[in-house]
């Protein structure tokens, strides 16, 4: 999803504002580019604001503006993931206002007025972009970020922050912008309003910088300020201040310095090809790490991370008030929730409805005071995801739960209580670590759920304590497997469509599999509950239809062998992934990869590792932009 980069500084800011897009790489892009306020050869004289775009990678921006000498103390840049206009470089970002009355050349680099950078959606942009023409607006874009540029600049009186503040009052969506206009050629000014931007302080104070996210910045400040809904910031070198939603000014205390180590990610491939292979292979440290320190099952492990160093909310007196569960996510951390909902249901003895965060939002539901409202993100700052957790927050339940691989994201910040899984920086598009943490912090959900509710005995305690802290061994054994994957994947990338079955708690399981195999492969392929096979997607099944079934010695594995015999006698070819005393073997037509072990309840966190290899494999195997794949942006910070 779009990134930004901005920063006012009294060095040549264009190296640290490329290699900050190279950063947010990782979020999924269309297109960048780089607008400054350019200096002369001898860097004393501006001259106007000047930007290059691009379609290509952000290294060839880089490329670019290193053969076009662009240089300059004060800069903004992005990186954009297409929603108004196609991804071409008249839609790429900074966006220029020339003023009323010129029509600029399909991309000139002429000066311009002010210079602007986007993330988010403006839902009134249609009206704006009449209003602005009528007024002799020329616009050369198909964008709506391009109405905020015309309007900060028809509102401009000699003062930025004060024509930002008044173009913002006017804005319907989501928003997160960064400025600059030709007459203030040492100032940048920022606005948040639905979606995210934090502020970063140099390190001797001298220079700021605006970004989406701690990542950009890596290597450069770990000294961040959370921009909240509303505020405006005006950054100019040596110094910064806030104005937030009522349009006071902020003291230090309201919008803290926090230390931030984000780490960039970036040349840490080892010796893996992609991202997504090195995060699949992550898994037992991710794991490790999230249940590190884990003595027992306490209700503190859920405790509120509480703002400025103050104590947070206590999860054990949360847990005692509710008596029903709503999770609310998105992709593959809905199906973390799916997951967590048979573990909820059987171990805690609560209702649990989990629900698509964009559905939720926008249905009628009866809302129930006594629910704790549980949302599951990787980023913590997925829009729908957000906007549906303060939907329910709005209809009145109070009791909020975030499990979230971002400890200083927007959902932790607005959640009662937090568990930060520790799954370390993602940069694969396909979610793979981040999943299999979640899973491992909703069982101790369900865990601290039972015992508050009574149903959690202590030597059932002691076990699946045992089980946890084996998960990282247990992984290791199911990545050994890689090799026979290897083997399959080869068959599945021939191949254009492909089932996924599973009954129980792994049919979330296939649904991951499923997706994680369309996500990068661009395979089309569906999960089914097995038992659904007769009514309707056994129509589906002939010899070249590869059939996943996920098929772990549980209770429901009588039944699942059946559905198997009804693929069979169709001519489908099954991929099994069994484990011991299943007694299924392999065949003709019948491929069988045994796991290590049975896990019990927590077999869904072993089953969905070799799915996520049989993905990445096929992928490979196909060619296609495995951490990038075409369409897709990590971070989905718009609606
Ligand atoms: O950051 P989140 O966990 O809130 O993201 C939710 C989905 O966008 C995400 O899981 C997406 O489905 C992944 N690309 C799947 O691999």
């Amino acid at each position: 999803m779009c990134g930004i980069v901005a920063a006012v500084s009294h060095r040549d800011i264009v190296p640290v504002l490329v290699q900050g897009l190279q950063r947010l790489e990782y979020r999924g892009y269309d297109s960048c580019g780089v607008a400054v306020q350019a200096l002369d050869a001898q860097g004393v004289h501006s001259l106007g604001l000047r930007r290059t775009r691009s379609t290509a990678r952000v290294a060839e921006l880089m490329a670019q503006v290193a053969q076009d000498h662009v240089t300059g103390h004060t800069g903004i840049a992005h990186t954009r993931w297409a929603t108004h206009g196609e991804p071409a470089v008249r839609n790429a970002h900074p966006h220029f206002s020339h003023g009323p009355g010129v029509a600029p050349a399909a991309d000139t680099d002429q000066p311009a007025r002010v210079a602007l950078v986007h993330n988010g959606i403006i839902e009134n942009y249609e009206a704006l972009r009449a209003e602005l023409q009528a007024r002799g607006y020329v616009f050369s874009s198909q964008t709506d970020t391009e109405v905020i540029a015309h309007l900060v600049d028809s509102l401009y009186g000699g003062d930025l922050f004060e024509a930002v503040q008044a173009a913002t009052a006017r804005l319907h969506g989501a928003f997160a912008i960064a400025v600059m206009h030709k007459d203030e050629p040492s100032r940048v000014v920022g606005a948040r309003a639905g979606s995210p931007l934090i502020l970063g302080v140099g390190q001797d104070g001298g220079e700021h910088f605006l970004a989406s996210d701690a990542m950009a910045l890596a290597g450069v400040t770990d000294q961040i300020v959370y921009l909240e809904e509303g505020d405006i910031v005006d950054l100019q070198p040596g110094r910064y201040w806030i104005m937030g939603k009522g349009g006071a000014r902020l003291t230090a205390g309201q919008r803290p310095v926090r230390t931030v180590r984000a780490h960039s990610g970036a040349a840490e491939l080892g010796p893996y090809r992609h991202y997504m292979q090195k995060e699949i292979f992550e898994q037992p440290r991710a794991i490790a790490d999230t249940l590190e320190g884990l003595q027992s099952i306490v209700p503190e492990l859920f405790d509120g991370v509480g703002a400025d160093g103050k104590a947070g909310t206590a999860a054990w007196r949360v847990f005692k008030e509710i008596d029903r569960v709503l999770i609310l996510a998105c992709g593959t951390s809905y199906y973390s929730g799916c997951t967590a909902k048979y573990w909820i249901e059987s171990l805690a003895g609560l209702p649990c409805n989990v629900e698509v965060a964009s559905e939720y939002r926008y249905r009628t539901s009866v809302p129930d005071p006594r629910t704790l409202v549980v949302t599951i993100s990787q980023s913590g700052e997925t829009a729908d995801t957000l906007a549906a957790l303060r939907h329910a927050q709005s209809l009145g339940m109070a009791h909020t739960l975030t499990i979230c691989n971002v400890g200083t994201s927007a959902m932790v910040r607005e959640c009662e209580l937090a568990y930060i899984t520790r799954a370390g920086v993602e940069i694969g598009v396909a979610s793979t670590k981040a999943f299999t943490t979640q899973l491992a912090g909703l069982f101790l959900l369900t865990l601290a759920l039972a015992q508050s509710k009574g149903r959690l005995p202590e030597d059932k305690e002691q076990q699946y304590l045992a089980a946890m802290r084996h998960l990282p061994v247990a992984l290791q054994s199911v990545l050994a497997l890689e090799p026979q994957i290897i083997n399959w994947s080869e068959d599945f990338a021939k191949r254009e469509n492909a089932l996924f079955l599973g009954r129980g708690i792994h049919y979330p399981i296939a649904l991951e599999g499923a997706l994680k195999l369309k996500e990068i492969s661009y395979i089309h392929a569906e999960a089914y509950p097995a038992g659904e096979l007769k009514h309707g997607p056994l129509a589906l099944v002939d010899s070249a239809m590869p059939v996943v079934t996920v098929a772990p010695n549980d209770e429901l594995l009588e039944k699942l062998k059946s559905n198997m015999q009804e693929v069979r006698a169709r001519g489908g070819v099954l991929y099994v992934l069994a484990d011991a005393k299943t007694n299924i073997d392999s065949s003709e037509g019948v491929h069988v990869i045994r796991m290590p072990e049975n896990y019990g309840a927590l077999s869904p966190i072993l089953h969905v590792v070799p799915l996520q290899l049989l993905a990445y494999h096929t992928a490979c195997a196909r060619g296609t932009d495995v951490d990038k794949p075409r369409n897709l942006a990590k971070s989905v910070t718009v609606e």
